[in-house]
């Protein structure tokens, strides 16, 4: 099946569940950063879903009913634009390459629109997304009201585009996974890099630039989003992103980064001794994390509610640490008490997709969802130990996490970056390589 015929089946999807009305899904604006230079232009992750056309300056709009059409607003041709920031495609070649069954100038979007909303019972669109959009469209169905002298009926019903796309997006096609099986691969490289190369003395950010180079190299051109690489204590800091510590022998290094390809992220963390050899206390809450995180694998499957691995990886993490004297009673008192938040705050996963932590409901009518076959997520259990009076002072300041990104299949899961080392041999096989 062609990249096209992927794109089309999609559109169709959300034809179907429309059923008749007409459907306008915008795509990102360019954003300045300043004088002439913009931020790294990233499309519109629903609009791209449907269509993978890669422009700014682009609407598409779906009409549903007896005849179904995809029609696409897009950029014209312009020789002079294109000798300074190269090709576009302009709406001929746009409707061609991209499988439309019409495109025009972006310039003639309200005019037409106007028309095309006409006796349109629904009018969906990302509501409440963006303002400027809620206001231009409002504005276009009162063009149209403006013409109910004449017969013509303006949409009475505005719906959220995005409450149907959530849906479709959370269950992933085989062109979607396979995009993603090479996002997860690249990045597993990225990290068997970061792990040949980490020496005590090097700075945080050096590492950074051997996972951006491995992304960059294999086409993944960026992030999915900003690399954490957190040497020590920085580790916890869950959202540490500053990356400019010098790394010392006998500490951690946590790493939590995955690249961008075609539109789908991926999410992995790792973390390994900055000396290639864990110490007896680092390796005593290593162990627990992984033995958590495989515990939140193995409750990845199919018919399992959301929750399980999080429920899973929470009991295995309870015990650890009692073991390790972080916490005192029994698996249940800390679970009830919630004493573990002192050490693991955070939930263990999200779903993956086009966005690191992708769209879709994780409750349905108040209750966690069951996991399906083609669902994409992260599990990404951890421990902080933060310096405290409750705390043993070998453990002060050891941060670990260890996050996978996992597809439900009939019979359970598959690791998507199941290449990058976890277990402690592997990781310290890994890093006696340079
Ligand atoms: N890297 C973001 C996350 O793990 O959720
Ligand atoms: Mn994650
Ligand atoms: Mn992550």
């Amino acid at each position: 099946m062609s990249d096209l015929a992927h794109f089309q089946q999609r559109r169709h999807c959300l034809f179907e569940k429309i059923g008749k009305g007409i459907a306008v899904i915008p795509t990102a604006p360019e954003v300045a950063r300043n004088a002439d230079t913009h931020y790294d232009y990233r499309h519109d992750s629903h609009f791209y879903y449907l269509c993978g056309f890669p422009e700014p300056e682009a609407v598409m709009v779906l009409i549903a009913g007896d005849r179904m059409q995809a029609i696409l607003f897009c950029r014209e041709k312009n020789a002079e634009r294109e000798i300074w920031d190269g090709f576009r495609y302009g709406p001929d070649a746009a409707a061609l390459h991209f499988g439309f069954d019409a495109a025009f100038p972006i310039s003639q979007l309200d005019e037409k629109l106007v028309e095309m909303m006409a006796d349109q019972p629904t009018l969906y669109y990302p509501m409440g997304a963006d303002s400027e959009w809620d206001a231009r469209l409002l504005k276009m169905r009162e063009a149209v009201k403006a013409k109910s002298r004449s017969g013509i009926q303006a949409p009475s019903h505005l719906r959220d585009v995005r409450e149907l796309l959530n849906e479709m997006r959370l269950i992933k096609d085989r062109a979607e996974l396979d995009i993603m099986r090479q996002a997860a691969s690249i990045s597993c490289e990225a990290h068997r890099r970061a792990m040949r190369f980490t020496r005590p003395g090097q700075f945080e950010y050096e590492v950074e630039a051997e996972l951006l180079h491995e992304f960059c190299r294999h086409g993944a051109r960026h992030p999915a989003y900003t690399s954490i690489v957190a040497g020590g204590a920085n580790a916890c800091t869950l959202h540490y992103v500053g990356n400019d510590a010098a790394m010392h022998d006998g500490e951690l290094l946590l790493i939590d980064a995955g690249c961008e390809l075609d539109g789908y992220a991926a999410d992995i963390t790792r973390t390994f001794p900055i000396n290639g050899k864990f110490t007896p206390a680092q390796k005593d809450v290593y162990q627990i994390v992984l033995d958590a995180q495989m515990a939140a694998i193995a409750a990845a499957r199919p018919g399992k509610l959301w929750d399980a691995p999080h429920l899973a990886a929470l009991r295995v993490l309870a015990q650890g640490f009692i073991d390790l004297k972080l916490c005192q009673g029994s698996v249940e008192s800390v679970l009830e008490t919630e004493s573990y938040k002192q050490f693991y705050m955070h939930r263990t996963g999200h779903w993956l997709g086009m966005d690191v932590h992708d769209v879709g409901e994780y409750k349905l009518d108040g209750k966690w969802r069951p996991l399906q076959c083609g669902m994409t997520l992260t599990v990404e259990p951890g421990c902080y130990i933060r310096p405290a009076d409750n705390v043993p002072q070998a453990l002060w300041n050891i941060g670990v996490r260890i996050e996978d990104d996992v597809l439900i299949t009939p019979h359970g899961n598959e690791v998507l970056t199941r290449e990058a080392p976890k277990t402690v041999d592997q990781i310290e096989e890994e890093m006696r390589h340079e």
